[in-house]
């Protein structure tokens, strides 16, 4: 991509992918087809959905509905297939369900996004709280598995040593046909944890508190068909938010809940951008004069989400003044500094999760490397903002997670296109 003028118009986002891929999950709870519409076209759905024809499902994807059909009659296995869970972390959240619809679940250790050690131990703590046995082993496999099995899932309390947005939505995932009340504590309050109870709520589950730090479960013997719509992609919004701004723009985000990015929308005004947050869409206009830095510091929902700190980061390295980024959630998410800094952004690593970012750095085009999915997007933008040509390599992660981003950018005047290597 090269450098590009202000971005103008007004671009609309998908469904949310980390919201999408835990619905598809819950497909498996019930023996009746379940509908999911404003499902986003990504590498991850497809993955997702592949992962539960292995089990036995029946899937379709109509693209230009954007509706996927799931029907689990019938659970032909419930061992997961290495080569499908490796491709994506997320794959993990079919094993709350297969367990509580099967009695058994068994699973290579989980792939992704290579940010951190991301274990599973609160996922377990989960299943084995509600009266599951679980063994995890290493065998000739590279990464070993996990297996678990109950012969019907009980009653349990369990607290979550951190807020883990998987564990709270795996543990629900089971214990919605557990034989009892299940009591998550300290649960996550992202929105697809809202999202995900809402979904099975509706397929006759019975969870309260969804949003708050305890969420309660009544098991129910059985679950019917659903049909749902999936929420508009936070990130993905927050993302053409921060094209907006590092390119100095104007753009109106459509099908973007401003209630779900209140932080972001709060750090672009601190930076000086205007944020209009209307119903339904959100406009960032950053073409009104001078930008200045700001400090973020990552934390679970409603704090500043993780999943924008490598895309605010470029942001900042384009506004006057230091601002640090204090990254909390993951160890290990800071990948993209050192490809941030090949376009020279300057910034250092003071500690392992903490970062300076200098500031008005004049970015120039260089050929870097996309190590996972937000950090990818994230060397887009400043390839956006940067004078000269920028290759991005590796864009596979970043396809997981946008549905066309070159041609989204492209219609509100980036300069971006994607070529064949
Ligand atoms: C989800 C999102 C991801 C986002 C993250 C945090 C999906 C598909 N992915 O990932 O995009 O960055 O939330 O908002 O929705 N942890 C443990 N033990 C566990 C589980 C997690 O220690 O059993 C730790 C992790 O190492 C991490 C923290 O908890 O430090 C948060 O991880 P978690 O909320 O579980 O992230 P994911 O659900 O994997």
């Amino acid at each position: 991509m090269e450098h590009s003028d202000p971005l103008r118009g007004s671009v609309a986002v998908c469904g949310s992918k980390n919201a999408v891929l835990p619905l598809l999950a819950a497909t498996l709870l019930s023996e009746d087809e379940c509908i999911i519409s404003e499902a986003p076209d990504l590498k991850d759905v497809e993955i997702m959905c592949a992962l539960l024809r292995s089990f036995g499902a029946e899937t379709s994807f109509d693209k230009k509905a954007k509706i996927i059909k799931v029907k689990a009659a019938n659970i032909t296995t419930n061992e997961a297939r290495e080569e499908l869970v490796c491709q994506m972390r997320a794959s993990i959240v079919t094993m709350g369900p297969l367990l509580a619809r099967t009695g058994r679940a068994r699973f290579p250790l989980p792939g992704g996004c290579a940010i951190g050690d991301r274990p599973i131990d609160l996922h377990l703590k989960g299943f084995i709280a509600m009266g599951a046995n679980v063994v995890m082993s290493k065998d000739e496999t590279k990464s070993g598995f996990v297996e678990a099995d109950a012969e019907r899932l009980g009653g349990g309390d369990i607290y979550l040593d951190t807020p883990s947005v998987g564990a709270t939505q795996n543990i629900m995932l089971a214990a919605v046909l557990a034989k009892g009340t299940v009591i998550i504590e300290n649960a996550a309050h992202e929105p697809e944890v809202v999202d995900l109870a809402n979904f099975l709520n509706k397929m006759g589950a019975r969870i309260k508190g969804a949003g708050t730090d305890i969420i309660k479960i009544e098991g129910v013997a059985k679950l019917h068909g659903a049909v749902h719509s999936v929420i508009p992609d936070r990130i993905e919004a927050g993302t053409y938010m921060i094209a907006a701004a590092i390119t100095r723009g104007d753009v109106t985000i459509e099908n973007a809940l401003s209630n779900h990015l209140k932080p972001v929308i709060a750090k672009l005004r601190e930076t000086g951008a205007e944020v209009v947050d209307g119903e339904g869409f959100i406009r960032v206009k950053a073409d009104g004069g001078r930008l200045v830095s700001t400090d973020i510091k990552t934390l679970p929902y409603p704090g500043f989400p993780t999943d924008m700190q490598p895309q605010f980061m470029a942001y900042l390295t384009t506004v006057s003044g230091p601002s640090a980024v204090l990254e909390t959630v993951f160890e290990n998410r800071f990948m993209h500094i050192a490809e941030l800094n090949k376009m020279g952004a300057g910034i250092i690593l003071k500690e392992e999760r903490r970062a300076i970012i200098p500031g008005g750095s004049r970015l120039a085009g260089a050929g870097v490397k996309a190590t996972d999915l937000r950090a990818g997007a994230a060397l887009i933008l400043a390839g956006l903002a940067a004078e000269g040509v920028t290759t991005v390599s590796d864009i596979y992660h970043i396809e997981r997670g946008y549905s066309d981003i070159c041609g989204k950018l492209s219609s509100i005047g980036g300069k971006i296109a994607k070529v064949d290597e």
